[in-house]
């Protein structure tokens, strides 16, 4: 029987591009958009794969949304937490409204997402849970005191939760991408943008296809003994210890 991958974010961006490749390895995916129902119904049909509209920062939707997943698909083998808005500006002039909106959206959402798949992952003995966190995360960012936290947030959450979960077939663990060629990177003004590509060894910025790989073999059986790592993809921009 097919496995089922749940994708947060998953019509847009990197979140696609996991997306397809899940559904590339054989898994039955469902793919969370919080947009355009137009653009993600046509994202389903071009990768067959099934769409569910909700908002990742809200837990009575995900409570709701992850119900119909299981009950049109089945039990939830794979929950990848991609889903991720950012806020930017300088912390000197934030508003608290946009530190909480990237705190719920970003953050917030593991709790809301995670909850109630993990009992059913431990009943089963398999499960995998893959966090989408950033570089940013991982050694800041001028610009997003707001999104730093959350993303750094989610490797402690992941760091916690791996250690619950070794014991039952569930692993937890966090992707830490770079600098990728999406919309929400082409949103950094251009001069910021130039700044940020000179400082990437490799020389370019990531693509979403790349991200997708790493997911995939944290989502395989290959993956089992992987759990409470923070797996960076970043073309050495940041070498994590
Ligand atoms: N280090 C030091 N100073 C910096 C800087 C940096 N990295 N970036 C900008 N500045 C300085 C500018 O030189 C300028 O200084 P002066 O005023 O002395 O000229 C000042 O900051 C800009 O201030 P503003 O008031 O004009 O701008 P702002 O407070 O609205 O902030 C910004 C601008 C949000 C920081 C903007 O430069 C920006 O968007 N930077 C990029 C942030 C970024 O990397 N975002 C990542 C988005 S992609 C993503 O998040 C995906 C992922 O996971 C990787």
């Amino acid at each position: 029987m097919a496995r089922v991958a749940l994708v947060t974010g998953g019509t847009r961006g990197i979140g696609k591009a996991i997306s397809a490749r899940l559904k590339a390895d054989g898994f039955k995916v469902a793919a969370n958009y919080a947009g355009n129902t137009e653009s993600a119904e046509a994202t389903a049909k071009e990768l067959g794969i099934s769409v569910y509209k909700w908002d990742v920062g809200d837990e009575a939707q995900c409570a709701e949304g992850i119900a119909k997943v299981v009950a049109e698909l089945g039990p939830i083998d794979v929950l990848v937490n991609n889903a991720g808005i950012t806020r930017d500006g300088q912390f000197h002039k934030m508003s608290a409204e946009k530190w909480r909106e990237v705190i719920r959206v970003d953050l917030d959402s593991l709790f809301y997402m995670t909850r109630p798949v993990i009992e059913g992952m431990r009943d089963r003995g398999f499960g995998r849970i893959i966090n989408i966190s950033s570089i940013n995360g991982q050694k800041g960012q001028f610009g997003q005191v707001n999104y730093s936290a959350a993303k750094a947030g989610m490797i402690g959450f992941t760091k916690a939760l791996a250690q619950e979960s070794a014991a039952k077939g569930v692993t937890v663990n966090v992707v830490a991408p770079g600098y990728i060629d999406t919309d929400m990177v082409a949103a950094v003004p251009e001069d910021a943008l130039k700044k940020i590509i000179a400082t990437i060894p490799v020389g370019r910025l990531g693509k979403a296809e790349e991200i997708a790989a790493m997911v995939a073999f944290l989502a395989s059986d290959q993956a089992s003994f992987i759990t409470g790592a923070t797996m960076t993809v970043n073309g050495a921009q940041y070498i994590a210890g």
